[in-house]
């Protein structure tokens, strides 16, 4: 299971749009794709809502609520869409760029 982060403090750089790519094209490949949405602005589990069923699944967590306790253990890929770093400052109990970053510790220590 390969972990990929996207991450910069700063906002509307185009993480996201670099994250749900990413999840494309490797679910295009025929890997399976978790995506994982720790930015409470949802923009990740946005685009994958109006992924049209069709094309190869990926994933959708809604990770900035529940870090990644449902991700699939057959996950090849998780694309992990962080939030900028003005999030994590206007609320540091829920801080979502300290959860992503830690994500890996988390998963590790749940199984
Ligand atoms: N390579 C690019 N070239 C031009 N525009 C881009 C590019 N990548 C992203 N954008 C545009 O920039 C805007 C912000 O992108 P995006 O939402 O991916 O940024 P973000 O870093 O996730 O923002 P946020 O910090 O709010 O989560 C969007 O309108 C997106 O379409
Ligand atoms: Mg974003």
């Amino acid at each position: 299971m390969r972990h990929i982060m996207v991450m910069n403090a700063k906002g509307g750089c185009g993480k996201s749009t670099l994250a749900t790519n990413l999840a494309s094209y490797y679910a295009g490949e025929g890997y399976a794709v978790a995506l994982a949405d720790f930015d409470p602005q949802r923009s990740s589990l946005d685009w994958a809502a109006l992924r049209p069923p069709e094309y190869p699944a990926v994933h959708a967590i809604a990770a900035y609520e529940d870090g990644l306790r449902s991700l699939p253990r057959n996950a090849d890929y998780v694309i992990i869409d962080a939030p900028p770093a003005r999030m994590a400052r206007n609320s540091p109990s829920s801080s979502g760029v300290r959860r992503a970053s830690s994500c890996r510790c988390s998963r590790r220590r749940s199984t």
